[in-house]
């Protein structure tokens, strides 16, 4: 289904007329079960009250902290030299993650977690779908199983010495509303999903954000500007200042431009369902049992709702302009009832990443330079996006 209209009968769904679970599940019931997007309704409302403690102002400032740590070391190891930003930055989004979301360190038990955790995502695409061995699948069901373990042994150990900050401990102790808390299976499904819901999508559209800004070099210089205004500068040193969880607020140019590379390269593009009544849509009647889905990359560039589809123009989403445009013409982090749950992380993210890169390089590509950019499972540039971080 296609059109701003779509969007809102299939994400708002008023009716409670479209399964999640059994829209997703086809894809990814075997390696993330039980996982948000993969519940429906009371069970899914419930669950999703008590994870969402995990992003409260308390633990984001917290996560605030760990991403200007990490995210400042290893940016200032990319200076003034020929690099792929792409696998640059999924491992560092892997490390990231760690650190905030399960509270280790960089090192080798954070390594081989990210490696069990890859061999599940690329499973969960994989065009065989059995175990099979040597497939990607079997690799996928042992990275899970790995992963099963430690998440069960870590649950029951930060609920007996109590845990840190990181997204996990907050799970491992968060608690229904009658104050009971989750089942430790429970824990470990929402934490395997967690990271797969947020790992490829913040690479992916990180990718696309500095790929924009390197062939619209006018805007590196207005989000720097407003950086450094925001900062207060450089520090004695010459290094990036970090911001402040308080001040990530006013990086509104920046949230602008990340915005924009969302609706031109939405790293989630459709959204599946299927219908569990018969329902009505542009004068057809689709019956109960239907997948359906709705298409927002194509609903992202519809002249209908957007000027010149192509061009990247941050300023479509001034106040006014988004007053002003149908709410579900754009739509990256979905709606209603399942809508992403991390995408405050995100955007934290992606500020504090523009505030290390912009307050010391220019992003450079080579003149004329457009890469292939594979669509699916989750868009990302063919040759992992040649860039230069040019100090300034
Ligand atoms: C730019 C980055 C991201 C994008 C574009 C994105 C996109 C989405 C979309 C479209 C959905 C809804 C899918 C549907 O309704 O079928 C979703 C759900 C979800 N996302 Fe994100 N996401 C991003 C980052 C993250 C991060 C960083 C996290 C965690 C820290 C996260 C956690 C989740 C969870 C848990 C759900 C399931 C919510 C539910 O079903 O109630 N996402 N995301």
């Amino acid at each position: 289904m296609v059109g701003a209209e779509a969007n809102e009968l299939m994400l708002f769904d008023r009716n409670k007329t479209f399964s999640s679970e059994q829209g997703w599940g086809p894809v990814l019931d075997k390696l993330f079960p039980r996982g948000l997007m993969l519940i429906d309704f009371d069970h899914h409302r419930t669950d999703r009250r008590a994870l969402s403690i995990a992003f409260k102002p308390e633990p984001m400032r917290h996560y605030s902290g760990a991403l200007n740590r990490g995210i400042a070391d290893e940016v200032a190891g990319w200076a003034d030299k020929p690099m792929q930003f792409y696998p640059a930055i999924k491992k560092l989004t892997l490390d990231l993650a760690a650190d905030s979301f399960i509270g280790i360190e960089w090192g080798p038990e954070a390594d081989k977690i990210n490696e069990a955790f890859v061999n599940m995502v690329q499973a969960s695409v994989a065009p065989v779908r059995k175990p099979l061995p040597f497939t990607l699948m079997r690799k996928g069901v042992k990275g899970r199983e790995f992963l099963v373990e430690y998440f069960t042994k870590e649950t029951l150990r930060r609920r007996k010495e109590g845990g840190g900050q990181d997204m996990f401990s907050q799970f491992a102790n968060a608690t229904h509303e009658d104050g009971s808390l989750l089942e430790v299976d429970e824990v470990v499904d929402h934490m395997n999903f967690l990271m797969m819901a947020a790992h490829d999508t913040i690479t992916s559209s990180a990718t696309s954000l500095i790929y924009l800004l390197a062939k619209h070099p006018e805007w590196q210089d207005k989000l720097r500007q407003e950086i450094l205004a925001t900062t207060g500068g450089l520090n004695a040193d010459g290094t990036p200042r970090d911001i402040a969880y308080e001040d990530l607020g006013k990086l509104e140019l920046t949230e602008m431009a990340f915005k924009e590379a969302l609706r031109l390269i939405p790293p989630v593009p459709s959204m599946p369902r299927r219908a569990l009544k018969d329902f009505e849509f542009g004068g057809y009647t689709i019956p109960a049992g239907a997948q359906v889905g709705i298409n927002i990359a194509m609903v992202h560039k519809m002249e209908e709702y957007w000027d010149e589809p192509e061009k990247f123009d941050p300023m479509r989403f001034t106040p006014d302009k988004v007053k002003a445009r149908h709410k579900y013409a754009w739509v990256p982090f979905g709606g209603g009832a399942h809508m992403c749950l991390g995408l405050h992380f995100a955007y934290m993210q992606i500020k504090v990443l523009m505030v290390h890169v912009l307050s010391q390089y220019s992003i450079e590509i080579a003149d004329n330079y457009d890469p292939d950019w594979k669509a699916w499972p989750i868009p990302q540039p063919k040759d992992g996006l040649n860039v230069t971080f040019k100090s300034l």
